[in-house]
């Protein structure tokens, strides 16, 4: 027995063959049963005379029949196959599906997102987010290909690694070989993309999972995952962004994505603020909207630092001296800027080679040419108000490698999830993600985060208190 995908029985008329696939939905009328059988590549109508009666929707059949072109006034246009259906000789049930706890039709938006997710294997089988998860795919894959042409290196980066300083919060692993200490789940993998500079790559990227501890919202994830990339010896923003786009647009129009623009504007952070009121800003028109086009924008000349807010604990051990980094500590004041950046100077006016991609109203991305000497990574810690002492037991690592020859560098992160929720109009960056955590973080299907046994906990030299 060969298998025939649904989308070739087109080419087959008159003969038999077998197909597999999900049965949708059922029309039964007493003598007669009609099923649209549902397999990767499509939807056909198989017709069962005195038989199919007892399939449930949803199960899972292997189906023996005559492709048979169909009465001209019986065409589905809606259907790939819409000109043919099956007329069932045999068929099994390889896996019969019990009553749906929830519906496979439908968009499924107005559904509760907690039972969505606790079967979220049969929400995936919904058109609309098998849709979004393939294209994720196909994306993905562009992005790649792209980056290869441009002689990228594809290199993984420690999941296991140490607290940093990125803005978020970090998710925490106990050691169990070191008792009392803990790993954690990387932000980004900035430090170290920087360290392979360090390393002589040149180019790399990688398609990186991020965690961040961070309250919930439309477009953020605990767990987000980030094209990832860093490139040597580049020392203006304008390169990096060339680079970017270029390879944006590759995969946005493999994608079938409607550019707005064949350039991408750039725009000046003051600008922005005194005419959109944010970095981030939509440039659609209302019609635009409509048609599903992307406005992609470059947003660069970000002040360096800025004052602490003092009721954000973190920023407020970030920045001793009331001054702390926009975006992050890694980065490069501009080539005009760097003398004052060096010596301390003009603070509030110090401007970073950072670059922002927006879209559609979305932070999309962020990079930037970065401090690559020991001493510029110093003047940003000690703008910051942090001792010598405490910039080594925080970034020692990456002094070291300055020390011992980094060629200078600069990079960005798309934030994937995100720009795939914009490139598919969705309204929540779960419908992008196979397997979301819900709005209060319990992960998808699974029942985590949950509580373990004591001896687990002891293992790792942990105990439990009481709540
Ligand atoms: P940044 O923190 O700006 O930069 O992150 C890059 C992009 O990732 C996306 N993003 C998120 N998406 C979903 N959920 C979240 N919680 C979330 N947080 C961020 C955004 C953002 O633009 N290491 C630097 C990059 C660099 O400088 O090279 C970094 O991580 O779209």
């Amino acid at each position: 027995m060969q298998r025939t995908l649904i989308k070739d029985t087109l080419n087959k008329i008159g003969e038999t063959v077998t197909l597999f696939g999900f049965a949708e939905t059922k029309r039964d009328h007493g003598k007669v049963t009609f099923i649209d059988l549902r397999d990767r590549t499509g939807k056909i109508q198989i017709v069962g005379y005195k038989m199919l009666s007892e399939v449930k929707t949803e199960s899972v059949l292997e189906v023996v029949g005559e492709v048979k072109a169909r009465p001209e006034k019986q065409i589905n246009p809606e259907l790939i196959t819409g000109t043919v259906e099956l007329d069932v000789k045999e068929y099994k049930i390889l896996g019969s599906a019990q009553d749906l706890p929830i519906l496979v039709e439908g968009d499924g938006l107005e559904m509760n997102e907690e039972v969505r997710l606790k079967y979220r294997y049969l929400d995936l089988r919904r058109a609309r987010l098998t849709k979004n998860i393939r294209l994720r795919s196909n994306f993905v894959r562009a992005l790649r290909d792209a980056l290869y042409e441009q002689d990228f290196v594809e290199i993984e980066t420690p999941i296991l690694s140490q607290t940093t300083k990125e803005g978020a919060r970090d998710f925490l692993v106990p050691s169990r070989l070191q008792p009392g200490t803990f790993y954690a789940l990387p932000q980004s993998p900035q430090q170290y993309k920087q360290l392979l500079m360090a390393s002589g790559f040149e180019r790399y990227f990688q398609v990186a999972r991020c965690f961040r501890d961070e309250d919930l919202r439309a477009d953020r994830l605990l767990e987000l995952t980030q094209l990832d990339l860093e490139m040597s010896y580049v020392f203006e923003p304008q390169e990096v962004m060339q680079t970017v786009e270029a390879i944006v647009k590759k995969a946005v129009q493999a994608v079938g994505g409607k550019l707005q623009k064949a350039d991408f504007p750039v725009i000046n952070y003051q600008e922005a603020m005194e005419k959109y009121g944010a970095d981030r800003f939509d440039l659609r028109t209302e019609q635009e909207k409509k048609d599903g086009v992307l406005a992609f924008a470059w947003v660069v000349n970000f002040p360096f630092f800025k004052k602490v807010d003092r009721s954000d604990a973190a920023e407020v051990l970030d920045g001793k001296s009331g001054w702390t980094f926009t975006h992050n500590p890694f980065s490069a004041a501009l080539p005009e800027d760097q003398a004052d950046w060096l010596a301390g100077k003009n603070i509030a006016g110090l401007r970073a080679a950072q670059y922002d991609l927006v879209c559609n109203g979305y932070e999309v991305g962020g990079g930037s040419i970065r401090a690559h000497t020991r001493e510029a990574l110093m003047a940003t810690y000690k703008i910051m108000g942090y001792t010598e002492a405490e910039v080594e037991a925080s970034v020692g690592h990456l002094l070291r490698a300055f020390d011992l020859g980094t060629p200078p560098h600069g990079g960005l992160a798309l934030g994937l999830d995100r720009l795939l929720m914009v490139l598919t109009g969705e309204e929540s960056i779960k419908e992008v993600v196979a397997f979301p955590t819900t709005g209060s973080g319990k992960t998808a299907v699974m029942d985590g985060p949950s509580a373990v046994a004591d001896e687990q906990l002891a293992e790792l030299g942990l105990t439990r208190k009481a709540l």
